[in-house]
């Protein structure tokens, strides 16, 4: 018989250590002063890009690390419409600059990225408007945040960007808006505190949410922009942002919830959360990088397990209301897959630029529960909560603060000076976001 031949096994990718050391030398703080702009608001004649004009608008009493009044910029591609975005936000906003830069010319991107210590982007559907600026921060050692929930882009962002971004220091974080600062620096804070006060790391963390609120046109543009791309079946792998997938880990046990369920340790019906599909992602990449690839796993446990819902309330009403919410919710994903509905939810949708009025944004709430277990039964519970509409409100609130850790606050930051890549909020961020968003008014507590 013949000897059968074959190919020798290809070598095993090593598998990806958490968050290396970066091996250039990040910027200097004398390097970033020389920048000419601390913060450079991206986007800022959108929809939440206005709010974060009016929000900086308001920190004339912040000094930079100079000790000099922060220095910052409206950027986008209308040099008009910046100018009557800046005129509409006051005194507070008359000696910002403008930058002209439409999202797909590379060598205005390139310029604004130098003159820039921190990029603050609200430009979106980031699949869109994004790829070229965060390719312009990567090479110029700019620091970044977004307000996405865009996870396909993001995994495309971190294949293209993640090595290149961790070997110059360069922290580029998405997710810094309502999707998904809660879920992710809310799940950090309960394995913060098992680990402190128990000594073991989090095995488990669930939390449900409730939320008033409304939508906005650029999140409708970039849903249904995703939903029409090829890279919508990604959405469903909860893995989809985990560095490690070498790993092939099993998704049993961490697919999204689908139905309604009775919740003990809510005291609640629950159902699918629709935002669950994007902050699952986020969270479980904050675990693989803050989990040693070797040694004793601290806060979070080796097998970590994280899941979201919304909640309905406890009585009868609240069981129907959930299983009714569920149906509905997996009727409109599947709508959504067929491309004439698409076209029409288009058609019949508000258009970019547009969403909720004034008066409903400061009638918007949200809060967050959640409750973290460790291996051996002990529980942890906490809970973030805001006033305000979250897809505005406490959005702008989250990424503006995101922004000036970054800007103001860089030595303090988890992981050093040296620490970069495409980042989580907690990964990147973590108490020192947690501080400056209690600082302005949201709760975040831990039993
Ligand atoms: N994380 C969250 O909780 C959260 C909440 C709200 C929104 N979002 C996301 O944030 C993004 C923005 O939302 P929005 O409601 O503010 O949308 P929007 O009002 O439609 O704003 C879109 C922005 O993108 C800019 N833009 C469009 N084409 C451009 C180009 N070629 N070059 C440069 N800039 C360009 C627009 O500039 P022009 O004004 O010149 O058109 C505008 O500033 C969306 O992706 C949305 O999904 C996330």
């Amino acid at each position: 018989m013949a000897k059968s031949t074959s190919t020798p096994a290809p070598k095993k990718k090593p598998a990806v250590k958490a968050l290396p050391r970066a091996k250039r030398q990040v910027p200097s703080p004398s390097q970033i002063q020389a920048r000419k702009y601390d913060v450079v608001l991206y986007g800022a004649s959108g929809f939440v890009g206005k709010q974060t004009v009016a929000h900086f608008a308001q920190l004339g009493h912040l000094k930079n690390a100079a000790g000099k009044p922060l220095r910052w910029a409206l950027a986008g591609r209308s040099a008009d419409k910046l100018a009557a975005v800046r005129a509409a936000c006051g005194a507070g906003a008359k000696h910002a600059d403008i930058v002209v830069a439409d999202a797909q010319d590379a060598a205005a991107l390139g310029q604004l990225a130098q003159d820039a210590h921190v990029v603050l982007s609200t430009a979106g559907p980031f699949a869109l408007y994004g790829s070229e600026l965060v390719a312009a921060c990567v090479k110029h050692g700019t620091h970044y945040v977004d307000i996405t929930g865009e996870t396909p882009w993001v995994h495309g962002m971190i294949a293209q960007h993640h090595a290149a971004a961790v070997a110059n220091g360069t922290r580029i974080i998405p997710f810094c808006g309502f999707d998904s600062v809660p879920s992710d620096l809310g799940t950090w804070l309960i394995t913060q505190a098992m680990q402190e006060k128990y000594g073991e790391p989090c095995e488990r963390v669930k939390a449900c949410f409730t939320l008033q609120g409304g939508v906005n046109g650029g999140t409708l543009a970039s849903a249904l922009n995703f939903m029409g791309s090829d890279q919508a079946k990604m959405l469903a792998d909860p893995f989809l942002l985990s560095p490690d997938r070498d790993r092939k880990r099993s998704s049993t046990g961490h697919q999204d919830p689908s139905g309604p369920s009775y919740d003990v340790d809510f005291k609640a019906w629950l159902g699918p959360f629709f935002m669950g599909p994007i902050n699952t992602r986020v969270v479980r990449r904050s675990a693989d990088l803050l989990t040693p690839a070797r040694g004793k796993p601290m806060g979070y446990a080796k097998n970590f397990h994280y899941q979201e819902y919304l909640r309905f309330g406890g009585g009868p009403l609240a069981a129907a209301a959930a299983t009714a919410f569920s149906a509905g919710m997996a009727a409109s994903q599947f709508a959504m897959t067929l491309a004439p509905v698409r076209a029409l939810a288009g058609k019949l949708a508000p258009g970019p630029g547009t969403g909720p009025s004034e008066g409903s944004m400061n009638r918007g709430s949200f809060r967050c529960e959640l409750v973290g277990t460790s291996a051996s039964g002990h529980a942890v519970r906490g809970r973030i909560a805001d006033r305000g509409d979250p897809g505005n409100r406490a959005t702008t609130k989250m990424v503006c603060e995101a922004a000036l850790c970054l800007a103001l606050q860089f030595d303090e930051l988890p992981g050093g000076r040296s620490r970069g890549g495409l980042l989580t909020p907690a990964s990147g961020l973590g108490a020192v976001l947690v501080a400056r968003l209690r600082a302005a008014g949201m709760t975040f507590e831990v039993d």
